[in-house]
């Protein structure tokens, strides 16, 4: 057993925790759309063709922002093939699928309204122009009068969207998109793309930049040529269960991640000393995955393939819960973050043509900071933590009068935990996760890797708990 102990200050504090850093992912790849948010055959689809178990599901995570529709999906994207009467039918060579575009812009727009969520729309800038950027907007945002704002109006969709969030290309630094290139020929494309929304159509609207943690170089030069027009830099991060690295290390890619944060955060800063020009960050794409692309050979070029369907286990919900402790932890710059993807790809929810729908590890530390993380991040002070076995994060809501703590203890040892803050009155909620399988993984019925209720002591001003080995918590005090 080790100790370790911290002590919290209402008035030490990071700052806010945006609400959209819970946000989802559908990106069409897989069985995310076909199969997942959207099944129309199957025995619980609503009169839209949405499965209605995946909408209560997400519904239950409190997704308040979703990516949507790629990720690599959108290189060679043409979202008009997807509204209207006459959609078409495409080769999709990003995942080598086939497009059929039943669901496209209004219903994920439909659906979006559905579980509460605001788009994060993706726009292709890598392969098409300035002239479909300037269409897509009019569709969406445009009250009437022109051709594309008309056309919605036609396909039902009286109201413009308003859309707020444009994310300009998919990771075009990487080999593997379809449109790859240098910093420079993408800080030019999303310049001219961030103009035309920002200066000229939609001044508050938020303009998402592709940036890169672990690329310095690829940030600055990006920020030093589309700088003026971009609000926020996105970052993708992965997690990769690789056979070289042993747990604690897999665990540790938090920690790896946050490195490049930090230095991502020294180019903005030094951006901004440079323009006065404050540029935030969203991790709009976090992805628990070893990287299996495996398909099944009869599927290929089919709709709705078994794609990166990857089991998740205790060690993934343990990323899950220490990744969100870093997002408040950084509370003061991250705006915005996406787990990569909402069904049944590398996913929480996972879905079955029957009907049937389950809960992965994941979903729960995902669902619980979600729905009690929001409120003011603190800075903790930490006693005897010095190889990071213990990776938490305390969130105080005073409107609530409840301040939570959520704490990863990524040791195999228990640990003696205490936190100190003036003014708990009583313990409402302790959960912990933890499974003595490490490789465990839930199933159709069967979501034993979950959290259970376990004790707090409230001595004062000082919470007492001892935490198991390798296990993911949750404290909620009541003030
Ligand atoms: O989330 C799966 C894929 O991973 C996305 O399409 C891409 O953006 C990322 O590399």
């Amino acid at each position: 057993m080790f100790d370790v102990k911290w002590s919290l200050d209402r008035n030490n504090v990071i700052g806010e925790v945006k609400k959209e850093i819970y946000g989802g992912f559908v990106e069409h790849l897989g069985r995310n759309v076909y199969g997942g948010v959207y099944e129309p055959d199957s025995p619980v689809a609503d009169e839209d063709g949405f499965r209605k178990d995946v909408i209560s599901l997400v519904r239950e995570l409190d997704m308040p922002a979703t990516r949507y529709p790629g990720g690599c999906y959108i290189d060679l994207e043409r979202w008009e093939d997807s509204v209207g009467p006459n959609r078409k039918a495409r080769l999709e060579p990003a995942w080598h699928q086939l497009e059929p575009n039943t669901f496209g812009l209004d219903e994920f727009m439909k659906w979006a309204r559905k579980v509460n969520t605001e788009p994060l729309m993706t726009v292709n800038v890598a392969n098409r122009t300035l002239m479909d950027t300037l269409s897509l907007y009019e569709y969406c945002n445009f009250p009437g009068g022109t051709y594309w704002s008309d056309q919605r109006r036609a396909n039902g969709v009286e109201k413009p969207y308003n859309i707020k969030n444009w994310c300009l290309g998919n990771e075009l630094y990487g080999p593997w998109e379809m449109g790859h290139m240098s910093a420079a020929e993408y800080g030019r494309l999303a310049r001219e793309h961030g103009k035309l929304l920002k200066k000229k159509l939609d001044p508050e609207c938020n303009i998402i930049v592709t940036g890169y943690p672990h690329d310095r170089e690829w940030n600055r030069t990006v920020l030093d040529i589309c700088g003026e027009y971009t609000d926020i830099l996105s970052l993708h991060c992965g997690f990769a269960k690789t056979p070289e690295r042993t747990e604690r290390q897999y665990l540790e890619r938090v920690d790896f991640f946050e490195k490049g944060l930090i230095e991502t955060i020294k180019e903005c800063k030094a951006y901004e000393a440079l323009t006065g020009r404050h540029i935030s960050i969203s991790v709009d794409e976090w992805i628990i995955w070893d990287f299996d692309r495996r398909r099944r050979p009869e599927e290929e070029w089919t709709v709705g393939m078994h794609l990166l369907e990857q089991d998740y286990s205790i060690q993934e919900a343990l990323i899950t819960g220490s990744l969100f402790s870093c997002f408040h932890r950084y509370a003061d710059w991250i705006d915005i973050a996406c787990i990569a993807q909402s069904v049944n790809v590398i996913a929480p929810i996972r879905t079955e043509p029957d009907g049937t729908s389950w809960k992965q590890s994941i979903f729960f530390p995902f669902q619980l900071t979600s729905r009690n993380g929001r409120g003011m991040s603190l800075k903790i002070e930490e006693l005897n933590n010095a190889d990071k076995s213990i990776y938490g994060s305390a969130v105080l809501n005073e409107d609530n009068g409840v301040l939570t703590l959520f704490i990863t203890n990524r040791s195999n040892e228990e640990c003696k935990f205490t936190a100190e803050f003036d003014g708990i009155s009583n313990v409402a909620e302790s959960v912990v996760m933890d499974c003595d399988d490490h490789e465990k993984t839930n199933a159709p019925g069967d979501e034993t890797v979950k959290p259970r209720p376990f004790t707090v002591a409230l001595n004062g001003n000082t919470v007492e708990a001892v935490l198991p080995g390798f296990s993911w918590s949750m404290i909620k005090l009541s003030l």
